[in-house]
């Protein structure tokens, strides 16, 4: 199939790209390298072994979209592209609502006038909010609002896309919620380059392991978990490309809106991944005990049978291939794509 992708050059983008050429497909990118850089592009090109074709554009930008869907045969659409600072769309919500939601508006006009149906979009497990209990399943009742624009827009993405499922116009609808991306491909090539101090676990610890940061704050260790640190279902960013793949293979039945979850099933502790981190890359983590941040929820993680059901997905990698991976990316790259 020929599958546009947006924000293919993104984090998850670059790897999901991979994983769809090994299986037989071929990519268009679209990507305003807002938040990422042509490098990724040129990595993940010598990683499959092939020039990929590459739009620097906007997707809110519907003469872009309308001369991309002319010029080639699309079959499907895999929507990442988005802002997904939690802190700063706090700060500056409208940039969130302008970006996330008019270039989703966009895209599905224009999929919709060139008959194109399949739509995979990167949702969030932020739409659940703070979860009534733990392992998530889909079913859970989503709240009205949540505590961050960046999650509001997922929320309210996800409520248009249910809305379209039923006009009855054969789209083929899946929103994957993924729970916490973290590692790189094997290769060490490409991986999360934060463009700025890392706000999330990972890409922080791996920054204080290269000697970039100084320590790691632990945010809070008297929530009513194992050890009293959060607890995330991390997910191996190979693996979350992958249910990308598994997705577009299994549609969802036209006309019934489909969500699901894309985790391990599996709860890991912020003193827990530290440690897992140190075992991998022999470093050892300088970090103190730090307030809760404010909006962070005791525990995070999916139930993820549903994905094994319908898509045949389940993540085969560990929190400790994922630590590997993501060190060789880090001490290979310490400034990430800046060399
Ligand atoms: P990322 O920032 O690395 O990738 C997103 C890409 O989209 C970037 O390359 C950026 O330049 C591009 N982009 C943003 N707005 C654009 C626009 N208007 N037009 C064209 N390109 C645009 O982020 P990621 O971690 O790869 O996340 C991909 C998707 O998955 C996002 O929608 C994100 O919200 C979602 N998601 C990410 C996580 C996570 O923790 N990484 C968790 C849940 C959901
Ligand atoms: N944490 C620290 N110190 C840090 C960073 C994080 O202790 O410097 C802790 C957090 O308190 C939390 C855990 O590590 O307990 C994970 O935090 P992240 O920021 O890595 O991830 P979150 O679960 O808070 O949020 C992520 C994404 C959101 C997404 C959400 C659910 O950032 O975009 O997962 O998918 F919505």
């Amino acid at each position: 199939m020929n599958i546009l992708v947006t924000g293919g050059a993104g984090y998850i983008g670059s790897h999901t790209i991979i994983e769809l050429i090994n299986n037989g497909h071929d990519v268009i990118i679209i990507d305003n390298l807002s938040n990422s850089s042509k490098e990724a592009v040129t990595r993940t090109e010598k990683i499959v072994g092939k020039v990929l074709t590459f739009y620097e554009k906007d997707v809110r930008d519907k003469q872009a979209l309308e001369e991309i869907f002319s010029k080639h045969q699309i079959d499907g659409v895999i929507h990442f592209a988005g802002l997904k600072a939690v802190g700063e769309s706090v700060k500056v919500p409208l940039k969130y609502y302008n970006n996330n939601l008019i270039s989703t508006v966009s895209l599905l006009e224009i999929m919709e006038s060139h008959d194109v149906k399949q739509l995979v979009f990167s949702s969030s497990a932020t739409v659940y909010g703070d979860p009534a209990s733990v392992p998530i399943k889909e079913s859970a009742t989503l709240p009205a609002k949540v505590t961050n624009s960046y999650g509001q827009t997922k929320l309210i993405i996800e409520t248009m896309l249910m809305d379209l499922v039923i006009t009855n116009n054969d789209w083929q609808i899946t929103a994957l919620r993924y729970f916490n991306p973290i590692g790189a491909h094997e290769s060490g090539t490409i991986g999360e380059d934060p463009s700025d101090i890392p706000n999330n676990l990972m890409p922080y610890v791996s920054q204080v392991a290269v000697g970039k940061l100084k320590e790691l704050s632990v945010f809070g260790n008297d929530y009513p978990t194992r050890d009293g640190t959060g607890v995330r279902d991390y997910i191996h960013v190979a693996d979350l490309a992958k249910a990308h793949v598994a997705a577009l293979s299994t549609p969802a039945t036209p006309n019934k809106y489909r969500a699901i979850n894309i985790g391990t099933g599996k709860g890991t502790s912020v003193l827990e991944l530290v440690n897992a981190f140190e075992h991998a890359s022999g470093v050892k983590i300088p970090y103190k005990i730090a307030d809760r941040r404010l909006g962070d929820i005791a525990e995070c993680y999916a139930d993820s049978s549903l994905a094994q059901s319908i898509l045949g997905w389940q993540a085969q990698k560990t929190i400790e291939d994922a630590c590997a991976d993501s060190w060789r990316w880090q001490s290979a790259n310490p400034n990430g794509y800046k060399g």
